[in-house]
């Protein structure tokens, strides 16, 4: 029987880059669709950028644009970071999104009328400058404990100590430095201590779906009961799904002011994004997903791959929210730890934190960390190591020693000797391939999501592969007189080990797999039923390269692109700054790394001489000035410009300087910007200033600079 399964993972948030961490369960996922999808089940595949919240909201305005620009852009980095890494989502939406909204207000109605939504008033850190309630992370102050300075709202670096935020010494906002003061504010809770909550939510957590399999891996079972405590023990607290505007999300129907916490509407996006996706394709039935009785009736699956830190949400209020708004619950969650590098978490300054745009754009092959992961992933939710060094030894000896090595040794005889026609192959010798087929080993440990014992099984075949060939050394047989035949068939039934190797490795390199598909003429392959090996009389193309070693120095030259200066970030810099400071650190890496650009590419930077007509603030920016730049046309270009800290605008009236003109213009949240203004600053020291250009006298507005 064929499945029906709708697939998501994690929506990450629109305002951070895609890193190898994120990879981990986005690769897990992918390989478990493409395996699901070879064995003929229909899957839908879904994810979405998560929008909403305070620190996209305060990103986009020190970017000095709308969160609506901000969360387009990223959504085109995180798209093309995922398809990169061959992640292939069938619909990649967002949580900011009509979908999302009117399933939003559905849940928030529905657990309405069945009793689940109270009002209270709470009290709030609130920041009185920029007229702001404060999420704990946007407030700083000394440690209660051991008095360092500088720590978070919630917890100190310095001594570990947790702690509510109203416990913080000399507490101040990380937004604009001001005192914040407690006030009073009516807050939504959705009644997770409601007895029928607790009940239904222990049954669920313990349970298996229609299929017989848990719901929950066993050490997220164990983790869920300690959180729901024991029978008659009432652990839950109530969960506050509403924030105070100004806030970036939906303002929830009838509380004018008040909006959904973004957790709230976060895996709402999954659904969104599925009839977003339903909408577009036409031909999909959402509500046999979605509805309890139309799922059951179908036969339908709802499967989330996450992370081990959202394990809370995903198995506490988000099944709770499905049922009691009268949704389908998911079938299964699929957990995965975190990723550390070389055995320590990710790091910064030691280049560990990589970026996934960083990896690709070092042009290091996708297909190499999925393998490695696969190979590390086991179906828990350990953490998973990315040793480098392992990382090496393992895709050159396994997929190019082993595997690729298999088809480079054998096809050119095939081409040279024989038109590119197989003969029958030794099926004898084939025998452990047609077990492996025929027992499903590799098939379970994929369908388990145990994908390192998936790869151990195929290397295993490898290695019978290679000692195949290694015995009947078809490069000495093409030497002999009279070994015509035996040639043929040693090399036609080593490509059929190559075949089934490359079948079986389809959903961990599928871009590989499409060249295996091309050179050795076949079908797009799908996972088989009972073994066949290539048919006698089959042709085949020339070989051509399928994967390269990975070399210690692309390595080495990732890690330097993703080190950050050991510096410390000054300290009132939020994470949000050291981000951005981050991303710049990493466009200098790239220049340094292809130090020339030729005549042509300077000459695409259209530079002109301009006069600054005028000069002001903007208001409600603190880095920018609005400057009308002559430059000879018509009419003055419109450039907002972070030099705000190094001039008073009137000084600048009047005088000439060096704008690009022919940037794309910018919508910015206070208008177009035109152009682009050069400065000089020192990006080691930027107490050194910010300068911007003169040119010599007699200069005139709009002339050239080349
Ligand atoms: O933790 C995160 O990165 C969240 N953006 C994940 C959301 S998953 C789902 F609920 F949308
Ligand atoms: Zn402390």
């Amino acid at each position: 029987m064929p499945r029906k399964i709708l697939v998501t993972n994690a929506l990450p948030y629109a305002n951070g880059d895609i890193h190898l961490g994120h990879l981990v369960g986005y690769i897990q996922a992918d390989v478990w669709v493409r395996y699901q999808r070879m064995r003929g089940h229909t899957v839908h595949y879904v994810c979405a950028d998560d929008t909403h919240g305070t620190p996209i909201m305060l990103r986009a305005e020190k970017e000095g644009i709308t969160p609506e620009a901000l969360i387009e852009r990223v959504h085109g980095e995180h798209l093309r970071d995922f398809t990169g890494f061959h992640v292939a989502f069938d619909n990649y939406h967002s949580t900011h999104s009509d979908e999302n909204r009117a399933y939003a207000e559905d849940f928030y109605a529905k657990l309405r009328a069945a009793g689940f939504i109270e009002t209270r008033a709470i009290e709030q850190f609130y920041d009185p400058k920029r007229e702001m309630f404060l999420p704990d992370r946007f407030i700083k102050g000394d440690c209660p404990k051991c008095g360092a300075a500088d720590q978070y709202g919630d917890n100190c670096e310095a001594c570990g100590a947790a702690y509510a935020p109203t416990e913080l010494k000399n507490p101040r906002s990380a937004v604009s430095g001001a005192t914040p003061e407690l006030r009073s504010s009516e807050h939504f809770f959705f009644r997770l201590s409601d007895p029928r909550a607790v009940a239904f939510l222990r049954e669920w957590t313990r349970g298996a779906n229609a299929a017989g399999t848990r719901r929950l891996q066993q050490e997220a079972a164990n983790k869920m009961r300690e959180w729901l405590g024991d029978e008659g023990e009432n652990t839950l607290s109530d969960w506050d799904i509403s924030r105070d505007a100004p806030y970036f999300g939906f303002e929830i129907p009838g509380a004018p002011g008040k909006y959904f916490y973004v957790w709230l509407d976060a895996p709402i996006g999954y659904l969104a994004s599925f009839r977003n996706y339903a909408g577009k394709t036409g031909g999909i039935e959402v509500e046999d997903y979605t509805d309890p009785a139309r799922a059951e009736r179908a036969g339908t699956e709802m499967v989330h791959f996450i992370g081990k830190d959202i394990l809370y949400f995903h198995a506490l209020f988000w099944p709770a929210m499905l049922h009691f708004a009268g949704y389908r619950t998911p079938t299964q969650l699929a957990v995965n730890g975190f990723l550390t590098v070389d055995g320590a978490k990710m790091s910064k300054s030691r280049g560990t934190f990589i970026t996934a745009q960083s990896y690709l754009d070092q042009g290091l092959n996708p297909e190499w960390l999925r393998y490695y992961f696969a190979t590390k992933s086991n179906s828990t939710m350990e953490d998973v190591d990315l040793n480098l060094d392992d990382m090496i030894a393992k895709v050159n000896s396994d997929l190019v020693g082993k595997f690729v090595n298999i088809a480079s040794r054998c096809a050119g005889f095939i081409t040279k000797r024989f038109e590119g026609r197989l003969a029958a192959a030794d099926e004898a010798a084939c025998a452990e391939f047609r077990a492996a087929c025929e027992s499903g080993v590799i098939a379970r440990a994929y369908e388990e999501r145990d994908f390192g014992r998936a790869t151990r099984e195929i290397m295993r075949l490898a290695d019978i592969a290679n000692q195949y060939v290694n015995d009947h050394k078809p490069w000495e047989l093409a030497k002999q007189d009279g070994q015509e035949a035996r040639l043929h068939q040693v090399c036609s039934t080593a490509l059929t080990m190559f075949r089934d190797l490359s079948l079986y490795l389809k959903p961990v390199l599928p871009a590989t797999a499409a060249r295996v598909e091309a050179f050795l003429a076949i079908d797009p392959m799908v996972w088989p039923g009972t073994w066949q090996p290539l048919p006698a009389g089959h042709v085949i193309t020339p070989y051509q390269h399928m994967m390269t070693r990975v070399e210690r120095k692309q390595i080495d030259a990732l890690i330097e692109a993703n080190r950050e200066s050991l510096a410390p970030a000054p300290a009132s810099a939020s994470s949000e700054q050291r981000h951005a400071e981050r991303q710049q650190h990493q466009a200098q890496a790239a220049e340094t790394a292809s130090p020339h650009i030729s005549i042509d590419d300077f000459a695409k930077v259209d530079l002109r001489v301009a006069r600054i007509v005028s000069a002001e603030h903007v208001e409600g920016a603190d880095k920018l000035l609005r400057l009308q730049l002559d430059i000879g046309e018509d009419k003055p270009r419109q450039v907002f410009a972070g030099i705000k800290s190094a001039y008073d605008p009137a000084a600048l009236v009047g005088r000439l300087t060096v704008m690009v003109a022919n940037l794309a213009p910018r919508k910015m949240k206070f208008g177009m910007s035109e152009g682009m203004v050069l400065a000089a600053s020192d990006e080691n020291d930027k107490a050194a200033g910010l300068y911007i250009l003169s040119p010599d006298s007699g200069a005139r507005p709009g002339m050239r600079i080349r």
